[in-house]
């Protein structure tokens, strides 16, 4: 039987409520199939924050390092800036463990009511590659003068090794799906760093003849993905314009609050981190009421990553499923479900489908 160790870290607001769901689905998936998971609960938090004053103890990265997977819920809690928040966890996490990848994989699904017209949206179906450990979230920089004078410095840095990984990434996922890549880029503003992205991804698009690599400036794919959201197959991007794209991939799709995410660390030892795109959601926390889908997709993705494709097709049968019925949706997406109803009705296919 194979055998997985997982960390959990719930965080804060809905992140404890969708991870409760996760840890119900793992649960399920445990009875039904060959392998156990053992689990490791962290309360790495705001909560945590506020009575330690920090986000997370000073030897958490060893903590996570002896685990195979990552599953995160969401931080961020009103009364501690953002920045502590994700610069004392999250974006050490993703530093330390070279997960340089943030795979946002987007979906129109069967019955979900979209904003974009059907006409329009309907088949949608692709991926946002976005570099997760350079670009424009960095240290470099700082604030000098006072008053009307103050001035504030922020470096981008775009490294040529950084740059290709996350381009060979994106290219070899294409030629397993659509074979298409766009490149989101904005070099007639930002001379420096998004002509060396530009110039990078062209030098590994050649070595990859069976993709189609299209360049395009940031604003007017945003553009393109509202009104023809059916060109994407894999969206490569920078650090901030691959967060900007995803959100708005999501809304597209119908709800941040299905949006999946995998960090993953390819050449490294890892372990990865999966976790929903979306936030704390401090306006709906504690009601029941936050969809877990974006959870739930995020557990496929680690199932997925953890070579256990069985249960993952299951999973994300179960997901659609529960996608196509009112019933079992939550609010954001038109329904009258609760978190515990839809994650009840997931489980429950979930043992369905091995049978
Ligand atoms: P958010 O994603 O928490 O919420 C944005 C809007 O989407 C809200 O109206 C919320 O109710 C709705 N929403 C989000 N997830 C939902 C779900 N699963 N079901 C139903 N509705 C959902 O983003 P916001 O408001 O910008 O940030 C709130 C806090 O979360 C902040 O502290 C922020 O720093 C943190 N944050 C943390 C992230 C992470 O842990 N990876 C990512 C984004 C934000
Ligand atoms: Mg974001």
């Amino acid at each position: 039987m194979a055998g997985f160790s997982l960390a959990l870290i719930p965080g804060d607001g809905i992140g404890v409520e969708v991870m409760e769901s996760a840890r119900q689905v793992l649960g399920v998936v445990q009875s039904t199939y060959d392998v156990t998971f053992t689990t490791t609960e962290l309360d790495w938090s705001c909560e945590r924050y506020h009575r330690t004053g920090a986000m997370m103890p000073t030897d958490g990265l060893d903590v996570l390092g002896r685990h195979d997977a990552i599953l995160l819920g969401a931080v961020g809690w009103p009364g501690v800036p953002d920045h502590v928040s994700l610069w004392g966890l999250l974006i050490p996490i993703r530093r330390a463990f070279t997960q340089y990848v943030n795979l946002r994989p987007m979906r129109i699904f069967d019955g979900v009511p979209a904003p974009v017209r059907p006409e329009i949206a309907a088949g949608t179906d692709f991926v946002v590659v976005r570099e997760n450990s350079e670009g424009e979230y960095s240290e470099v920089g700082g604030r000098i003068g006072q008053g009307a004078s103050e001035v504030a410095l922020q470096e981008s840095t775009f490294s040529r090794t950084g740059v290709q990984r996350i381009a060979e990434y994106a290219m070899r996922l294409a030629e397993r799906r659509g074979g298409r890549v766009h490149s989101a880029t904005k070099s007639n503003g930002i001379i420096h760093t998004m002509t060396l992205w530009d110039e990078v991804v062209d030098e590994v698009a050649a070595r990859h003849p069976d993709v189609t690599v299209r360049r395009e400036h940031v604003d007017a794919m945003a553009a393109r993905m509202v009104m023809r959201p059916t060109d994407f197959d894999v969206v490569v991007a920078s650090n901030l314009f691959g967060d900007i794209l995803s959100d708005l991939a999501a809304a597209v799709c119908g709800s941040i609050g299905i949006a999946p995410s995998a960090n993953l660390a390819p050449d490294g030892p890892g372990p990865s981190m999966f976790e929903p795109v979306h936030g704390s959601a401090p306006d709906i926390a504690g009601q029941g009421i936050a969809n877990p889908i974006g959870m739930l997709w995020s557990v496929v993705l680690m199932l997925e990553h953890l070579r256990l494709p069985a249960p993952a097709a299951a999973l994300m049968a179960a997901i659609e499923s529960s996608l196509r019925d009112p019933a079992t949706r939550t609010a954001d997406l038109g329904g009258t479900a609760s978190t515990g109803e839809v994650t009840e009705y997931i489980k429950a296919r979930v043992s369905e489908e091995s049978g």
